[in-house]
């Protein structure tokens, strides 16, 4: 791996491999976090970085765009097929920008855009006053109902009435639950605004088919080929063909520049993977691990929020367990288990210190881990919880996690050069 670096830039090498070791030796839960397969660091590692190109397939404006198209069309071709969309757009750099480029596209600087509130599990780029998307436009949020912890309907419903939204956006960072998206769809339609998805996290659990999908509901879905969909670290469009010359322009020249080509073929081989069935089996093991990392949890007196899950992600709220996120989340670190401290809705702590953690189960389901790997963690977890300032108790289970960690090799040989 690296060879070339090893002799040119010997620090960073050791670096590259440093965090190689971390990622082989550790317990990784963050939710958006996934390993991918070589194909994608192959491609993503490839010549095709090497070509600058703007604009769409047939209508270029740098010269040398005949291969560039076809992967481009491939790209193009295989996420409409994957997702049952009239169109797609496969430019995006990041989920953050597909977003922009749906802003772009529909609505002008100054309009309403309601969303799901950061601190109830949404993305900053769903309006919230510290990002762009909340400085641009008039933002206002729903939340969830504190009696269930799931979105409160009803609130989105009289929002929507209130401030006549040009776009309603559903889809979330750290909500666990699946979203009743024919329910937003009839309020949007109601008071005449778009209807925008964002399933950046739950993009492979709906490849796979084992999540609703928002294709036939949203006017537009957002999402990324990273986090569920495990593969190339970029963002995409879906949508009606309707709206397809619109989002296109809104991406290229509206918000983004020239392609990245090396990540845009990584995007299409991440597309023909998540249609197979060996993905669909891994993002089945998925949810399974999800709910039995969660109900071992629950039987250790953690608390849920929502009391379970439905997708990749629990949200943990540790205040039974006299807690704070921050404090959580740097024990476990100290045992090679990585999550992030999370806002828990109605959460008393500032968001750097928090109530809750948010575990995600892709990546070591994507290792290999099964149930029983689950019940080993949340117990782990639990002891940690248990002992978070016991530095010599930490020490002992942060062998114990190794040892778990290492059951699952990663990218075997691939530091042997
Ligand atoms: C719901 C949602 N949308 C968008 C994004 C942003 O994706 P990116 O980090 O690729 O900009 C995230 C990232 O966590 C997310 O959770």
């Amino acid at each position: 791996m690296l060879k070339h670096l090893k002799e040119s830039d010997r620090a960073l090498y050791e670096m590259v491999h440093e965090e190689l070791a971390r990622q082989r030796q550790g317990i990784e839960m963050i939710a958006s976090e996934s390993f991918v397969p070589y194909e994608i660091m192959e491609l993503q590692g490839s010549i095709l970085t090497n070509k600058t190109m703007e604009g769409f397939p047939g209508k270029r404006y740098h010269a040398g765009h005949q291969v560039i198209d076809k992967i481009e069309s491939l790209a193009i071709e295989r996420a409409k097929v994957l997702y049952q969309a009239e169109h797609a757009v496969v430019q995006p750099h990041s989920g953050s920008q597909a977003n922009f480029s749906v802003y772009a596209a529909l609505i002008q600087p100054g309009d309403t855009i309601l969303g799901m509130r950061l601190d109830h599990g949404g993305h900053l780029s769903h309006g919230s006053k510290v990002n762009l998307s909340g400085k641009i436009y008039n933002s206002v949020f729903y939340g969830l109902d504190p009696r269930t912890e799931t979105i409160d309907y009803e609130e989105l419903e009289a929002k929507a009435r209130e401030y006549r939204p040009k776009i309603i956006i559903a889809g979330a960072s750290a909500y666990p639950r699946f979203i009743d998206y024919e329910r937003i769809a009839a309020i949007a339609k109601a008071v005449e605004a778009y209807f925008l998805v964002d399933m950046a996290h739950i993009a492979g659990l709906v490849a796979a088919g084992v999540h609703p999908s928002p294709v036939p509901y949203a006017d537009v879905v957002t999402g990324t080929t990273t986090k569920t969909l495990g593969g190339a670290r970029g963002g995409f469009i879906l949508s009606r063909a309707d709206l397809a010359a619109r989002l296109d322009k809104a991406t290229f020249p509206g918000v983004q520049g020239s392609m990245h080509m090396h990540v845009m073929g990584a995007k299409a081989f991440t597309f023909l993977r998540a249609g197979t069935d060996e993905f669909k089996a891994i993002m089945t093991q998925v949810v399974t691990n999800a709910r039995v990392l969660g109900e071992a949890l629950k039987a250790k007196g953690f608390r849920l929020v929502s009391g379970g899950t439905d997708n990749h992600l629990l949200l943990v709220d540790l205040r039974p367990k006299g807690l704070t996120g921050q404090a959580l989340e740097k024990a476990l670190e100290q045992v090679g288990i990585t999550v992030n401290k999370n806002m828990i809705p109605n959460d008393p702590e500032k968001p750097m210190v928090t109530s809750g953690v948010r575990i995600g189960v892709t990546a070591m389901t994507m290792k290999g881990a099964r149930e029983e790997d689950m019940i080993l963690i949340a117990g782990l977890i639990n002891e940690v919880a248990e002992k978070v300032s016991d530095t010599e108790a930490l020490q002992q289970i942060a062998l114990r996690a190794r040892e778990i960690a290492l059951k699952f090799p990663l990218y075997p040989g691939i530091d042997e050069d």
